[in-house]
């Protein structure tokens, strides 16, 4: 692993000093307590590539793991301080370097560092005071144990002493409000992370083709992302071609591409920890058939539309039904439904062919934290908020249909699968399409796929 400088850079340490001060000031009389993400591992001994925190890093920059990271919003001294892992120069001759307390104090502007061998013995002790100790329960068994020592400390001996916690929230009821509003580096880093997704879709649909796989797609495309200098993928790559497309998270990506197949891509770079997410659906052989480009235009109205409605003031619900209206007309127009489209609307007819909601929140997760009602109200959009809009429409084939489903309507788009996802950032007067640079109209698909002319 490069520096702390190298992957994580661009983000000057003032920024995550501001992030901690507001975090501080919001916990008011409480703390909070962020674990470093722990190492995975995918079989016996061999780790999964360490991906850090999210909440952690938003907080810090910091990237190691086996650390930890605490917030005392009650206290006049040591407000924040990190536990991280001391020097060892053995250890770190088998999985690199390690900063250490003394260095990470310093980098981090923290006000104190300690060995997180030390955390038993100091956290009780540092929890003593807060009223609340915000902390994500169920995932770290031993720092839990930790913080329900204070909780039962604060129990028996808090009557005497009036002070010390009570109740435990989850961190997220501060940060993710914090991360829903990107600041400006955080905005850079998802341009790059967008930038690089376009440059992997760029590669993976020239090297489309019949007869190629779809894990060759996913190769190009993943080969680029580490050119361009991402991590890697933000997320497992969907490469789903002909009926695999309407399995909403297919990742085998073991099928050979046939000529008459529409390819779903859906993938995304993690660039300093952000990440891009965009689907592209594409001819393999370079020419729509009738029925594939009859839904694929429906799709690409129903996104244009979506991305219309992205404003500040306005609903991820209204962006939402932006899409749903246009799709359900289409799918009058296509002649799978009939009656009447507010009807149909009321009804939400659309569910079979669209199951998943149009965007959700992006940034250090693809699936970016935010409630998206919040006291009951739909939670209207700001300046500096981004989230994806990724309409679709899967015409799941007959034989996989639940037995007792209905049978499925006669018409011609048995098996197809459509979507088509950008990633957008609210500005003050409107919206602006990150993932603009690769087009979404059927004609320029097709001309990308390099494949005009090419006779069926
Ligand atoms: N690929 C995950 C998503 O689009 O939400
Ligand atoms: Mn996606
Ligand atoms: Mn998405």
């Amino acid at each position: 692993m490069r520096d702390q400088d190298g992957w994580y850079s661009g983000v000057p340490a003032h920024v995550f000093l501001r992030r901690r001060e507001r975090v501080l000031e919001e916990l008011g009389d409480g703390a909070m307590i962020l674990p470093a993400a722990p190492i995975l591992y995918r079989s016996r001994d061999s780790q999964l590539p360490y991906r850090p925190d999210s909440e952690l890093f938003y907080l810090t920059g910091f990237t190691e793991p086996e650390a930890l990271l605490v917030l005392r919003g009650f206290a006049d001294e040591e407000r924040a301080l990190l536990f991280v892992r001391p020097r060892d120069p053995a250890a770190e001759q088998w999985s690199g370097s390690r900063l250490g307390p003394e260095r990470a104090r310093e980098r981090f502007g923290v006000d104190a560092a300690h060995p997180i061998g030390e955390l038993d013995d100091r956290l009780p002790k540092l929890l003593a005071h807060a009223r609340r100790i915000h902390f994500r329960l169920g995932r770290r068994r031993s720092v839990e144990n930790l913080v329900i020592q204070a909780l039962e400390e604060a129990r028996s001996r808090g009557s005497r002493k009036g002070r010390g916690p009570r109740s435990v929230v989850d961190p997220g009821e501060i940060l993710d409000e914090m991360r829903l509003r990107k600041g400006p580096e955080e905005i850079a880093a998802l341009r790059e992370a967008v930038r690089v997704t376009v440059e992997g879709f760029r590669a993976a649909l020239t090297a489309a083709g019949p007869g190629r796989g779809e894990w060759q797609l996913q190769a190009e495309l993943e080969a680029a992302f580490r050119r361009e200098g991402a991590q890697g993928p933000a997320f497992a790559t969907i490469v789903g071609s002909g009926t695999n497309a309407c399995t909403l998270h297919y990742v085998d990506n073991s099928d050979e591409l046939g000529p008459g197949d529409l390819v779903l891509l859906d993938a995304g770079a993690e660039v300093r920890m952000y990440a891009g997410d965009i689907t592209r659906t594409f001819p393999v052989g370079g020419t729509f058939s009738p029925a594939q480009r009859a839904v694929y235009e429906v799709v690409e109205e129903a996104r244009a539309a979506a991305v219309q409605a992205v404003r500040p003031g306005v609903t991820v619900r209204d962006v939402h039904d932006a899409a749903v209206r246009i799709l359900t007309e289409g799918l009058m127009e296509l002649g799978v439904l009939s009656g009447s489209v507010d009807e149909l609307i009321g009804r939400k007819a659309h569910r079979r062919y669209f199951p998943h909601r149009t965007s959700h929140w992006l940034g250090l997760d693809t699936h970016d934290p935010g409630d998206y009602i919040r006291d009951g109200e739909h939670r209207r959009l700001e300046a500096g908020m981004v989230l994806t809009v990724e309409p679709g429409l899967y015409f799941v084939p007959a034989s996989a249909q639940e037995p007792d489903g209905a049978p499925e309507a006669d018409h011609p788009y048995e098996g197809i699968g459509v979507r088509i996802e950008d990633d957008v950032l609210v500005t003050s007067d409107g919206a602006e399409v990150l993932s603009r640079a690769l087009p979404t109209e059927a004609d320029e698909i097709v001309e990308m796929v390099g494949g005009q002319g090419f006779i069926q």
